[in-house]
């Protein structure tokens, strides 16, 4: 018989409509589609276009109203502060339904978008849920970056809300955020009507004019009912580095994102409304919008809010502690989080110490899955560990083993097979489809599945240039790999400067743009080098103007200091080598392409058309990260 997932898939492609329609009885509709996918606006297509619903009452008042009020919605464990605080569905929707009272009193209306700055407190999903329950749009920005970032994503969403809190906590710093977001005010053009700050115990927000405090601003506020959205309305703008240019606003609409979220986490993690789910990210990246905050609590389940790293808080036992205490049936985390465990444990002797036997599979997405952290997590483990591979611009997995359905046989280093509604090629430049086995541009036929990005914010025409019209009739992913004999996807690396940093994702191309603003520097590459915990960290390689005398240490520091200011400590740019010369062509372009390739241990061919190769050869150790 054919495995289960493989027939899903099939089907998914083949009649796109049934799957997905039936698919859309997993949430509550106030009027359910009249069909599933609208492809009247080719490359552009839509899911569940004149279907309305509410995203937050999916997520939250289905589930009291069918008598699961008193299930566990969200257990909150800080490593820092060392408390747990659990919210049952009822007091989950009582809390989101006041907030969002109080948004609409400060005059947030459907439509209106609002900036959230917050660090991993549990009012991180009780604001973006109250977003959703006014049909308002949310925009959640990562506390690593700087005000510049911040401030740029303002600009672009123009928000009437800010909200935000006196500080996060990392690594047991503090780590003050107001500050942060009154630069990010000051630098940006947009005006916000009003700034909602939760102080926390740990540092004060100093207020100004336009900022109101959390617990003042619920002091009025009454409990509001879901506002009724359509379907295709966004629900939130996400924002992620692309080549170059200002970050790229993903939109993720409403209709089509419920459906996807209450159909991935019981398919592909294998996850139902009886379980304990932790993903262990940060409400600002897309894991944390799709398996924190949405995925479970449109499922029913327990999700887990973690604040703290995996290892040094207190030790390398952390996230196993969890595990134990809350009994956590399913973890999903980034591959350099079990890197920096097994650097600190290789022994595995925290894991070993404690009753993990509620866990069933570890999940880990976000960068490259190299095989001996594979290897050694199943090893000590002695469970599943399933890579998958997806993007912020798709919110869910791209490809994975099934676990609700049919799970594969795992291979080191791959994600498997392509998840149901993802038709995946891999394309050389002309476009042309390459045997199985060779290497090229990984593509996937349109139209996208339910849940995926259906533009950017505010501009159809850069969503199609950037990723529709590289491969016609195809979304063009800017990762490289190939399919093999059983048509398991492996992804190599990235085809454009984006790197991966900690399962973080950034642009050495925005790196390059704040090391070339330094009055000493003459020209510049950041290149993504090989680091044993961090998958790639950026190194700079710079040229100094000639006539300048800097002293080296003195120059690193400053560049640095530079990075952090605009960009922000997420970068983890911490690198800057002077060099002679940057390799070339004869017509003077910077062979950006070559050196990404030998950082990355990939066979890209030198061009022909190479000035010197010796400043090449030169470079090599510093690439491999050897030197
Ligand atoms: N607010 C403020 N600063 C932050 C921050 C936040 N929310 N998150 C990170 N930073 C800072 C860190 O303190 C660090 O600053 P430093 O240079 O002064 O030390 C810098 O940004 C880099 O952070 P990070 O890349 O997280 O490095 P780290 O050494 O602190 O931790 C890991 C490394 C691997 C333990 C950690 O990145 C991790 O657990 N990652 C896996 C989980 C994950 O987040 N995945 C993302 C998507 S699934
Ligand atoms: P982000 O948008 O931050 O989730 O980053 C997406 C990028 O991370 C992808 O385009 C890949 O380059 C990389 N990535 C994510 N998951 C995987 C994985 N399982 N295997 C290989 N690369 C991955």
């Amino acid at each position: 018989m054919a495995n289960a997932g493989e027939a899903a898939h099939a089907r998914s492609l083949a009649d796109p409509e049934g799957f997905w329609g039936e698919a859309a009885a997993l949430i509550d509709w106030d009027t359910p589609p009249p069909r599933a996918l609208d492809d009247s606006r080719p490359p552009l297509f839509r899911w569940y276009a004149g279907g309305r619903l509410n995203t937050c009452a999916n997520a939250l008042d289905r589930h009291v109203a069918r008598g699961r009020g008193d299930r566990v919605a969200l257990i909150h464990d800080s490593a820092y502060t060392g408390e747990v605080t659990t919210y049952t569905y009822a007091e989950l929707l009582e809390a989101v339904a006041e907030f969002a009272g109080a948004l609409r009193a400060l005059g947030l209306e459907r439509g209106d978008r609002v900036i959230i700055y917050l660090p991993m407190v549990p009012e991180a999903l009780i604001a973006m849920l109250a977003c959703a329950r006014l049909g308002a749009v949310h925009s959640v920005v990562f506390g690593g970056f700087a005000p510049p970032e911040l401030a740029a994503r303002i600009d672009d969403a123009r928000p009437r809300l800010l909200i935000t809190a006196s500080c996060g906590i990392e690594a047991g710093r503090v780590v003050a955020y107001k500050p942060l977001v009154d630069e990010a005010r000051r630098l940006a053009e947009h005006r916000a009507d009003a700034c909602v700050v939760l102080q926390r115990p740990q540092a004060t927000a100093e207020m100004g004019e336009g900022d109101i405090e959390w617990t003042q601003a619920l002091a009025s506020a009454t409990p509001v009912d879901p506002v009724v959205v359509e379907a295709t309305d966004p629900l939130y703008i996400i924002y992620t580095s692309g080549t170059t240019g200002k970050p790229k606003g993903i939109v993720r609409d409403n209709g089509g994102h419920a459906v996807a979220m209450a159909w991935s986490l019981p398919h592909v993690y294998g996850i139902g409304p009886d379980d304990v789910w932790w993903a262990a990210s940060d409400v600002g990246w897309v894991v944390g919008h799709s398996y924190i905050v949405y995925a479970p609590l449109i499922t029913g389940c327990a999700t887990v809010m973690y604040e703290g790293k995996p290892v040094g808080t207190p030790d390398a036992g952390a996230f196993w502690r969890v595990v134990a205490q809350h009994r956590v049936n399913g973890l999903f985390t980034a591959p350099t989080a079990i890197r920096a465990i097994k650097k600190e444990d290789p022994a595995g002797e925290h894991m070993a110490s404690r009753d993990l036997s509620s866990l069933r599979a570890l999940f880990l997405a976000g960068e490259r899955l190299d095989p001996d952290t594979f290897a050694w997590a199943t090893e000590r483990l002695g469970l599943p560990v399933v890579d998958n591979w997806w993007q912020t611009e798709t919110g869910w997995p791209i490809a994975s083993s099934l676990r609700g359905l049919d799970p594969l046989p795992l291979k080191p280093g791959s994600p498997s097979r392509p998840v149901p509604g993802y038709d995946v090629r891999v394309l050389d430049e002309r476009g042309d489809e390459v045997p199985g086995g060779t290497s090229g541009n990984i593509a996937l036929r349109l139209p996208l599945p339910p849940g995926t990005l259906p533009t950017l914010w505010g501009d159809d025409e850069r969503y199609v240039d950037a990723y529709l019209s590289v491969f016609p009739g195809f979304y063009a992913t800017g990762d490289g790999g190939h399919l093999d004999e059983d048509g398991y996807v492996y992804v190599m690396g990235r085809t454009d400067d984006v790197i991966n940093v900690a399962g973080h994702r950034l642009s050495t191309g925005e790196m390059e743009g704040v090391v070339a603003s330094h009055p000493a520097i003459a020209e510049c590459a950041v290149i993504g080098v090989h680091d044993e915990i961090k998958g790639q960290v950026p190194r700079a390689l710079v040229v100094v103007k000639s006539g300048v005398d800097v002293d080296p240490g003195q120059l690193e520091a400053e560049i640095v200091a530079l990075v952090r200011d605009q960009i922000g400590p997420v970068a983890a740019f911490k690198e800057v080598n002077v060099v002679a010369a940057l390799p070339k062509t004869r017509s003077g372009k910077i062979l950006r392409r070559t050196m990404r390739g030998i950082a990355d241990g990939r066979d890209e061919p030198t061009p022909s058309t190479i000035e010197d190769p010796r400043v090449l050869e030169a470079l090599v150790p510093l690439l491999r990260g050897d030197a």
